[in-house]
């Protein structure tokens, strides 16, 4: 059986990824297809570890919240039950709303990159997407939307640790160029014009 394709949307906080994975999902939908969205932290107990750390709840070094990203994501791909392995293989196509692309560029400001991307890159259980969405927004107008849109804010999102984590996805893009298919998108634009360029680039990797 042909495999399922597995993408996955990164972006800032306030970039606009849920709206283009339900566009996407959508789209998918009417041609026909069938997709299995899903998400990281996920809801497993490690997620809701995850979750209050960024909620500022509890404090975690910033090695120890790599680490548990890192058990989380490798739930994410092999649990039996909802794992991203299992559709894959049934020929279901994934689509996930951030990956490790999030773990190098949040935790690799305080924790060692290296490290984190060593961790998450030669995992046996941790697979490789088929292709990397970046929705890329400028970083006041995400700052806008995080301050319309949320009562509290988590520990990353304040307006000069968005901008660098933007570069750091830039640097991490960068060194991954040879042996990942990543593309960045201009998300400053309408909805409907990104919408056009993720399906775009979606159709693209079907018909490959
Ligand atoms: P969340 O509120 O779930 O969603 P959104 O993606 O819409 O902002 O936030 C997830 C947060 O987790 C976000 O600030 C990025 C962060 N994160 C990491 O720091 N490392 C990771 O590996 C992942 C997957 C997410």
């Amino acid at each position: 059986m042909k495999k399922g394709k597995f993408i996955v949307l990164e972006g800032l906080d306030g970039s606009g990824k849920g709206t283009q994975i339900s566009r996407l999902d959508e789209y998918i939908k009417k041609s026909g297809g069938q997709a299995y969205i899903t998400a990281e932290p996920t809801a497993s107990s490690t997620g809701g570890m995850i979750r209050d750390a960024l909620g500022g709840f509890v404090k975690r070094d910033a090695y120890e919240l790599s680490a548990l990203f890192l058990a989380d994501r490798i739930f994410h791909n092999i649990n039996p039950r909802n794992g991203i392995k299992k559709y894959l293989d049934s020929g279901i196509d994934v689509i996930c709303d951030r990956y490790y692309y999030s773990s190098f560029a949040y935790q690799g400001i305080d924790a060692d990159l290296e490290w984190v991307m060593k961790m998450n890159l030669e995992c046996r259980d941790i697979i490789r997407p088929d292709l990397c969405i970046f929705l890329d927004v400028d970083t006041e107008l995400c700052d806008k939307r995080i301050a319309e849109n949320r009562f509290d804010r988590e520990i990353y999102e304040n307006i000069e640790t968005q901008k660098k984590i933007r570069s750091r996805f830039f640097e991490v893009f960068d060194r991954l160029k040879d042996s990942e298919n990543i593309c960045v998108i201009n998300a400053s634009r309408s909805v409907e014009d990104v919408a056009k360029d993720v399906i775009g680039l979606y159709d693209r990797l079907m018909h490959q």
